[in-house]
């Protein structure tokens, strides 16, 4: 009797212990989760009733001579000629880190081969990695793999035998993003004005060149200025959260809400758009780590607002499918599937399969099914099925 009287007590202490910890956790989260709420809620307010974005503009603006600091960097790589007398349709910056030379090669060898697309698609796209520097950590011996003078040679070596990587002495780190971003818009007024688009995309990312080739001589063909295009964030909030890779404090940014902007995995703008970004960042305080975001207050500020494409991701990936492959621009999150991908998503049977009306017909059911499901998938938007 005794010991079983106890045994319920002990059964009813770790219930009771049980429920505390649940209901503590709960808390806790309902807390987050109500904090994120509102956040979207004043975001949203801010965005779609205040829409004040005119102060932003003010507030950020600082002097030439204080913008500077931002992009006085020296080049340690850089390729003066890589546009010079050609006809660019595209030139396209990949955000890479000195480590990435696996993800580098992979792109050098699918989707961002340049004697590939010269031959096959007919256009000149140019292809440029965009670093900082290696950090030289003086406790590190100076045989050591990451030691900054023997991984700088490398990348000199890497260089000497591509002939694509451009590097700007600011330590390359995810908060100097915005300095790497900076530096693409530099390189570009400088060296490659008279490409047509100018795109910047991550070194993880793949991109259906053959499908964004074609459409931006479709773009291109029309005319159209004030171009920018990719996947939209409209009325994000900033991340208020220190345990956050994106937080930002209020002292860096102190309204409700970000301008729009488009997603940093890969974006396009035609060139008067980046020439005007070029003008921007030359008074505005670029402390604002984040890159994409960044580009969004420049853009702003110059009366430029973005364009959604349903076929361009941002943080999601694409499901594997010739449906998809038939318009797809980017997806995001890929490395060691890219060869794959590229071989079966530039197939020539891929056109063959999606086309005509049975064809057209039997996509847009699968489409359907792919990215209309009810559960949330971080992929394509629904009515992407319906293009
Ligand atoms: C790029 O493509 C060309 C021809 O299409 C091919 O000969 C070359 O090997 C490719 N380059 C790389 C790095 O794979
Ligand atoms: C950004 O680069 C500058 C210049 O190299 C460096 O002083 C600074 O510490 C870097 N910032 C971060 C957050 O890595
Ligand atoms: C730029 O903004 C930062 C806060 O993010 C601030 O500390 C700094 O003083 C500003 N720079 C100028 C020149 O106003
Ligand atoms: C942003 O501010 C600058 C300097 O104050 C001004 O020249 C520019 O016209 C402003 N842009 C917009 C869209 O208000």
């Amino acid at each position: 009797m005794f010991v079983n009287f106890r045994r319920i007590r002990k059964c009813q202490c770790v219930q009771l212990m049980t429920t505390c910890l649940v209901l503590s956790v709960v808390m806790v989260c309902w807390e987050q989760l109500d904090n994120n709420v509102v956040n979207h809620v004043k975001s949203y307010s801010y965005r779609y009733l205040v829409n004040r974005f005119t102060y932003i503009n003010k507030s950020l603006t600082i002097s030439r001579e204080q913008a500077r600091s931002f992009s006085s960097f020296h080049y340690l790589l850089d390729h003066p000629e890589k546009c010079s007398n050609e006809d660019v349709l595209l030139l396209l910056f990949v955000k890479t880190s000195p480590d990435n030379i696996e993800r580098r090669n992979a792109i050098r060898s699918t989707w961002g081969n340049e004697t590939y697309i010269k031959n096959v698609l007919g256009v000149t796209v140019k292809v440029v990695f965009a670093l900082g520097a290696i950090q030289t950590k003086k406790e590190e011996p100076l045989w050591s793999k990451r030691s900054g003078v023997g991984f700088q040679d490398q990348l000199i070596q890497e260089d000497r035998v591509y002939g694509d990587l451009v590097q700007q002495d600011f330590l390359d780190s995810f908060h100097n993003l915005t300095l790497k971003l900076i530096l693409q818009f530099h390189w570009m007024h400088n060296r490659c004005a008279h490409a047509r688009f100018f795109m910047t995309a991550d070194d993880d990312i793949f991109i259906h060149m053959p499908n964004l080739v074609s459409y931006l001589q479709d773009v291109s063909s029309k005319g159209i200025t004030d171009f920018w295009i990719g996947r939209v964030h409209r009325g994000a909030p900033p991340i208020r959260s220190k345990d956050s890779k994106y937080y930002v404090p209020f002292e860096m940014y102190q309204w409700f809400s970000y301008p729009d902007y488009t997603a940093g995995a890969g974006y396009v703008v035609s060139s008067d758009v980046a020439d005007r970004i070029y003008h921007a960042t030359l008074t505005l305080n670029a402390s604002l780590y984040i890159d994409d975001v960044f580009m969004g207050i420049c853009a702003n500020a110059i009366g430029v607002s973005p364009q959604e494409h349903v076929y361009f991701s941002g943080e999601g990936k694409a499901p594997y499918h010739p449906c998809i492959y038939n318009q797809m621009m980017t997806s995001h999150g890929h490395v060691e599937d890219i060869y794959d991908l590229w071989k079966t998503a530039t197939h020539p049977q891929v056109k063959q399969s999606t086309s005509g009306l049975m064809g057209r017909l039997y996509c847009t059911a699968v489409k359907m099914a792919l990215l209309c499901k009810p559960s949330y998938t971080n992929t394509y938007p629904c009515k992407a099925a319906f293009l």
